[in-house]
C-alpha cells in the first residue's frame, strides 16, 4: 500500500470512520476560465455521504453533475480551472491534490463508471487484460491470480461464458455487455466509493434496468457507497437513499428519497418529476418537457436561476437568490425556493389564481 500523500490530524480521520461519513463536500465550487468568460460549472455544493449509502444526483444536462463528480475523482483538466471549498474523503482533504496524490486513491478507494462504455474501454485491447492490468498494478497480483480474479469479476457482473469473453475485444460485445465490463473494471480493486455517471443513458430501456440492478447488487455485496448521477428522476427513485437535485451548478433540493418524492418543495424538482416518461402512457413519451433552457453559467441571472422558467416565480425570485434551507418540520429536507410547491402562492397559481404568474411552455402541452 502506498503512503497517503496528505496528512490530516489523526482525530479527523478517526472521526470520519466513527461517524460513518465517507465523503464530506463543503461549498465546492469549480470555475473554468474560457474565452466567453468564467463558467461557474459548480457553484457552492455541499453534501455528505455515509459508507455504503447511495446519493442520487439529478438534474438536466449542463447542471454540473459530471463536473462535481470529476472534481471529487480528481479527473478535471487543470488548465483554466479554479476549485475552491473542501472535499474530505475519510477525513482527508482532496482539494488541491494532484494526479500523483490521487493515484493511490483511484481504483481502490474511488472509482467511476462513465456513460459511454466505448470511451472507458480500450477498443484494441482484449477485455481480460483491461481488468487484470489494474489488479496487477494496484493490488500487486501475479498473472494467474489476476486472471482468476478477473474471470470472477466478469461472472459477478453476469457476463455469460466469462473465460471465453476474457479473450474477446470490446467491439465483439453488445452495448449492455460492454457496460458490464466497464463496471467490472471499476469494481476490480474494491473501491469504497463508486461514481456512476449516467451509467445507462447509452443503453436501451430493458438493459438499463438490468445494469442498475447489477450496480445495486454489487454495491450491497461490497458495502460500497455510490453517487448515482442521472438526468432522470425515475432512475434514482427506488435506488438512492438520498437525492440531490442540481440546477445551474447548485443543489436546489436535497432530501431522503422518500421525503423528496412525497413532499417535494422545489418547482424545478416538480418539473423534473413531470418530465419522467410514465409506463402507463402507451407511447412512453415525455408528457411535460420543461419549457425554456437552463441559464448561461457565464452570466447566470441575479435571483433564482430557475425563475425564468418557473410557473410560480414572483418578483423577489428574479432579484434575490433563495438560500438552501431546511423544511420547518424536517431538518434533513433542504430546498432553495421562496415559494415552494406546497406554499399558498404556488397553490393559488396551480388553482388558476394568483398574480405575477410566469407561465411556462409546459402549460401549453
Ligand atoms: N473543461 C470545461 N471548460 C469549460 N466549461 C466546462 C468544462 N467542463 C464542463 N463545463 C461546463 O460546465 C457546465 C456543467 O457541465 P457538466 O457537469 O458536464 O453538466 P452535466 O450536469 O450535464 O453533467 C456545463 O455548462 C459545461 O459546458
Ligand atoms: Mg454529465
Amino acid at each position: 500500500m502506498s503512503v497517503r500523500s496528505i496528512q490530516q490530524p489523526d482525530d479527523d480521520v478517526a472521526e470520519a470512520a466513527r461517524g460513518g461519513v465517507l465523503l464530506d463536500v463543503a461549498d465546492l465550487a469549480v470555475h473554468f476560465r474560457t474565452s466567453r468568460g468564467v463558467v461557474r460549472a459548480v457553484d457552492g455544493v455541499s453534501f455528505t455521504l455515509q459508507r455504503g449509502r447511495t446519493l442520487g444526483v439529478v438534474g438536466e444536462s449542463g447542471s454540473g453533475k459530471s463536473v462535481t463528480s470529476k472534481a471529487i475523482m480528481g479527473l478535471l483538466p487543470s488548465s483554466g480551472r479554479t476549485t475552491t471549498g473542501s472535499i474530505r474523503y475519510e477525513g482527508r482533504e482532496l482539494v488541491g491534490l494532484d494526479a500523483n496524490g490521487y493515484r493511490s486513491l483511484w481504483g481502490s478507494e474511488l472509482s467511476m463508471v462513465f456513460q459511454d462504455p466505448m470511451t472507458s474501454l480500450n477498443p484494441v485491447m482484449k477485455i481480460g487484460p483491461q481488468i487484470t492490468e489494474s489488479l496487477r498494478l494496484n493490488l500487486g497480483m501475479d498473472r494467474q491470480t489476476a486472471k482468476e480474479t478477473a474471470i470472477g469479476l466478469l461472472e459477478a457482473v453476469r457476463i455469460p461464458a466469462p473465460e471465453k469473453r476474457f479473450n474477446e475485444y470490446p467491439g465483439q460485445l453488445s452495448g449492455g455487455m460492454r457496460q458490464r465490463v466497464v463496471i467490472a473494471v471499476a469494481l476490480a480493486c474494491g473501491p469504497k466509493l463508486l461514481f456512476a455517471d449516467e451509467p445507462t443513458t447509452a443503453l436501451d430501456v430493458t438493459v438499463q434496468a438490468q445494469i442498475l440492478d447489477l450496480l445495486a447488487d454489487q454495491q450491497r455485496d461490497r458495502f460500497m457507497a455510490m453517487v448515482l448521477v442521472t438526468h432522470d428522476l425515475g432512475v434514482v427513485a427506488g435506488r438512492a437513499d438520498e437525492i440531490a437535485v442540481m440546477y445551474a451548478g447548485r443543489i436546489v433540493e436535497k432530501a431522503p428519497t422518500r421525503s423528496l418524492f412525497t413532499r417535494m418543495a422545489m418547482p424545478y424538482t416538480e418539473a423534473l418529476l413531470n418530465s419522467i416518461p410514465r409506463l402507463s402512457d402507451p407511447s412512453h413519451t415525455r408528457l411535460d418537457a420543461i419549457g425554456g433552457a437552463p441559464p448561461d453559467l457565464v452570466s447566470p441571472p441575479p435571483g433564482c436561476a430557475f425563475a425564468p422558467r418557473c410557473r410560480y416565480a414572483q418578483d423577489i425570485c428574479r432579484n434575490e437568490r433563495p438560500p438552501l434551507v431546511p423544511r420547518d418540520d424536517d431538518p434533513e429536507h433542504l430546498f432553495a425556493c421562496f415559494f415552494p410547491v406546497d406554499s399558498e402562492v404556488a397553490l393559488s397559481i396551480r388553482n388558476g389564481g394568483g398574480t405575477g404568474v410566469n407561465l411556462t411552455p409546459t402549460e401549453e402541452s
